[in-house]
C-alpha cells in the first residue's frame, strides 16, 4: 500500500528509499573523521549518486558538527535530497539539530532512544515507562519544527518485542514519520530481523501510515544480509554507508545493497534512485579524503572485484564475461574488467595480454617460450606486471626465437 509522506509525496510499496549515514555514524568510526570543506564535497557526491536523505551530522554534538549540518543544509537549500541531524530524545538535541536544519529546502529530525533492557538500565538510567514517556515527548517536540521525524530504537533488535511494540506505537502516535528499529550492534541474522519487522507490522496500529527502516552494523558480517531480509520483510528505508564505513565493524554498505537490489530483481523487485555506474566514483572520494583504501576482495568496490587470475577463470571471462562475473564492471564505474596475470593464469590470458601490449604478430614458438617464462616468473612474483612481460617478450624476440 502506498505511503503519504511529507517529504517524499506519495511512497508506492516497490520504493526504497537510501539513508545514507556516511558523514555520520559512517564519521563516527575512529580515524574517519572529515573537515567541513570535506564533508560539503562528499554531500553532493552523495546527491550526485542519487541518495534519498543524507544523514549530515548530529548537530548537538560539537560546534564543528552543528557547523557542518548548518553547510550542507544551506547546500540544499533549494533542492536536493532530505538533509538528517540525529540528536537524543532530548529537547536541547531536537532543537540544536532543528536549529541547524533550517536552511534546508527538506529536512528530518532524526531521535534516537535505545528501547533494550541492558541501555535502559546501565546507560539511560531510566524505567521502561519513562522510555515510552520520553518517546512522546521528543517526538510532539520534533514534530514543531520539521514535518518529517524519525524515531530511532536504539538496540532495537536486543529489545523486548512487546515492549518495542509499545514503543513504536507511542512514537506513531506522537507523529513520527519513520520507524527505525537498529541492529546496533550487529548481533541479528537475517530471520531475526525479518521477524522483527512483521511482528511490528502484525501488532502496531498505525504502522501502515509510517516508512519502516533497518539500520544495520556488521560486528558478525551480516549488516548487507540483514538489511536485505529487512526489505523482504517490509522495510522500505534502508540506512548504509559508502564502503561500509561506521562504528566497529562498520554499517550496511550502501554499494552492496544497491547492487543486490539490481542484481536479484528476481527476489528484490523494488525500485531506487541510486545511479549505480556512479558508485566506485563516490567509493574512491571517500577513500581519497578520509585515507583508507577499502580493502582488495571487497564486493563492488575493491581492486578485486572485477579482477580474474585462475587460467580457468580467464579463460571462461574472455569467452564471455557472464560466466565469472554476475554484474558488468560499468554498471558500478569500472571501465573494464581486468584480467591479471599470476602463477594461476592461462595461455589464453597471456595470449591476451600480449595482443593488448601491441605484440600480436609473435610467432607460437616465441609465444611457447615466453609462456613457460612468465610461469617461472610468476612462482617468484605475486602479480606479474604488464613492464615484466614485454621485457620477456623483447628477449625472446632479441635471442631470435621465431
Ligand atoms: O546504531 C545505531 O543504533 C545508531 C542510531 C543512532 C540510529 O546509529
Ligand atoms: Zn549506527
Amino acid at each position: 500500500m502506498a505511503i503519504n509522506h511529507p517529504s517524499f509525496g506519495t511512497l508506492d510499496d516497490d520504493r526504497i528509499i537510501f539513508f545514507d549515514t556516511t558523514l555520520r555514524d559512517g564519521e563516527q568510526s575512529p580515524g574517519f573523521s572529515m573537515n567541513l570543506e570535506e564533508k560539503l564535497r562528499m554531500a553532493e557526491e552523495l546527491a550526485e549518486l542519487g541518495v534519498d536523505v543524507i544523514e549530515a551530522g548530529f548537530a548537538i554534538a560539537s560546534p564543528g558538527d552543528f557547523e557542518s549540518v548548518q553547510s550542507i543544509a544551506r547546500k540544499f537549500a533549494k533542492d536536493g535530497p532530505v538533509i538528517a541531524s540525529l540528536g537524543r530524545a532530548n529537547p536541547a538535541d531536537i532543537l540544536r539539530s532543528a536549529e541547524a536544519l533550517k536552511p534546508a529546502a527538506r529536512k528530518r529530525i532524526h531521535i534516537v532512544l535505545a528501547t533494550s533492557e541492558l541501555h535502559m538500565r546501565v546507560k539511560l538510567r531510566l524505567t521502561p515507562e519513562e522510555v515510552l514517556d520520553l518517546t512522546t515527548s521528543s517526538v510532539t517536540l520534533g514534530r514543531q519544527h520539521s514535518d518529517d521525524v524519525e524515531w530511532s530504537a536504539e538496540d532495537g533488535s536486543r529489545s523486548d518485542p512487546d515492549f518495542l511494540c509499545r514503543c513504536v506505537e507511542a512514537a506513531i502516535k506522537a507523529g513520527a514519520t519513520t520507524i527505525n528499529i537498529p541492529d546496533t550492534v550487529g548481533y541479528s541474522m537475517p530471520e531475526d530481523m525479518a521477524r522483527i519487522f512483521r511482528d511490528l507490522r502484525n501488532r502496531v496500529p498505525g504502522i501502515e501510515k509510517v516508512v519502516l527502516s533497518a539500520h544495520n552494523h556488521n560486528d558478525l558480517g551480516m549488516a548487507v544480509a540483514n538489511t536485505l531480509a529487512a526489505i523482504q520483510a517490509g522495510v522500505r528505508q534502508i540506512e548504509s554507508t559508502i564502503n561500509g564505513i561506521g562504528e566497529r565493524a562498520g554499517n550496511a554498505s550502501l554499494e552492496e545493497v544497491a547492487m543486490a537490489l539490481r542484481t536479484r530483481r528476481d527476489a528484490l523487485p523494488f525500485r531506487n534512485n541510486i545511479q549505480t555506474p556512479r558508485i566506485l566514483r563516490t567509493s574512491k572520494l571517500l577513500a581519497t579524503i578520509t585515507g583508507f583504501d577499502v580493502q582488495p576482495n571487497k564486493a563492488v568496490v575493491g581492486r578485486n572485484a572485477f579482477a580474474h587470475e585462475s587460467g580457468i577463470h580467464q579463460d571462461g571471462v574472455l569467452k564471455d564475461a557472464s560466466t565469472y562475473e554476475i554484474m558488468t564492471p560499468e554498471s558500478v564505474g569500472w571501465t573494464t574488467n581486468s584480467l591479471v596475470l599470476g602463477k594461476h593464469s592461462g595461455r589464453a590470458a597471456f595470449r591476451d595480454k600480449l595482443k593488448a601490449l601491441g605484440y600480436g604478430e609473435i610467432g607460437d614458438n616465441a609465444l611457447n617460450d615466453a609462456f613457460r617464462r612468465f610461469k617461472d616468473i610468476a612462482d617468484r612474483k605475486k602479480v606479474v606486471y604488464d613492464e615484466d612481460v614485454a621485457a620477456l617478450v623483447d628477449d625472446e624476440v632479441v635471442r631470435g626465437n621465431d
